[in-house]
């Protein structure tokens, strides 16, 4: 069996072309792996709570000193952090807002990396504790020339932090795949959503 999580961030329920491109992605994963599970986590239909004081402090409390209260203000990022480890295969879409990810995304993120469960620290080095897995990132950019060497590769701050922080979990085995001037005519549109497709199609069959 392999299981897959699948994030979704962008806010728009119709009309993505980030969500479209995933949903090629899902389907191609779906004939290419043995007996898949997908759990889904739309963070635009069904948002993510920010981390507030409480689950902050329950972030740096040992496990024998956690009162019921600083249980309860945990328990998402514990129920989150599970449907992840229990993930072989993760999919993440995600638009570019502003130059950067979605903060739907970002609540995700806040709720997930945390110390002693995603990631540890030995007091000199950060070891990330999601290992063995596959990511795939499909980015939807509404503009052109955020690849590296292109004109506004200085502006990316969706593809460069989500390799870092991937990186960071232990998530080394990731495919970046851009969908970029989503905002432009019909034709570019479709000629990039195709281009993402093939690439895609070509990472899975190189897998
Ligand atoms: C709030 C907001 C901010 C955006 N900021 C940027 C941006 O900084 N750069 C860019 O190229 N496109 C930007 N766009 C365009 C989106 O990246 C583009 O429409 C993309 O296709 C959205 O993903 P989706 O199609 O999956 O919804 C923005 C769109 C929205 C709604």
């Amino acid at each position: 069996m392999t299981r897959i999580l699948r994030i979704d961030s962008s806010a728009r329920d119709s009309g993505s072309i980030s969500r479209l491109v995933g949903d090629h992605l899902e389907a191609r994963l779906v004939t290419t792996l043995p007996d898949t599970r997908i759990a889904r986590r739309d963070l635009a239909s069904t948002p993510l709570p920010h981390i507030s004081n409480p689950t902050i402090t329950g972030y740096y409390t040992p496990a024998d000193q956690m009162t019921a209260e600083l249980h309860d203000a945990t328990a998402l990022s514990d129920e989150l952090i599970q449907e992840l480890r229990s993930a072989e295969v993760l999919i993440l879409t995600v638009p570019m807002y502003n130059f950067s990810i979605p903060s739907a995304l970002k609540a995700w993120i806040d709720q997930v990396v945390r110390i002693g469960h995603t990631f540890s620290y030995d007091g000199v080095r950060f070891s990330g504790l999601l290992t063995g897995k596959r990511a795939y990132v499909i980015c939807a950019y509404g503009a052109s020339g955020y690849a590296a060497g292109g004109a506004f590769s200085a502006a990316n701050f969706v593809d460069p932090y989500l390799r870092f922080l991937l990186s960071f979990l232990g998530i080394e085995d990731v495919t970046f795949v851009a969908v970029e001037a989503t905002t432009a005519g019909e034709a570019t549109l479709a000629a990039n959503v195709d281009a993402a497709k093939r690439a895609i199609n070509s990472a899975l069959e190189a897998a």
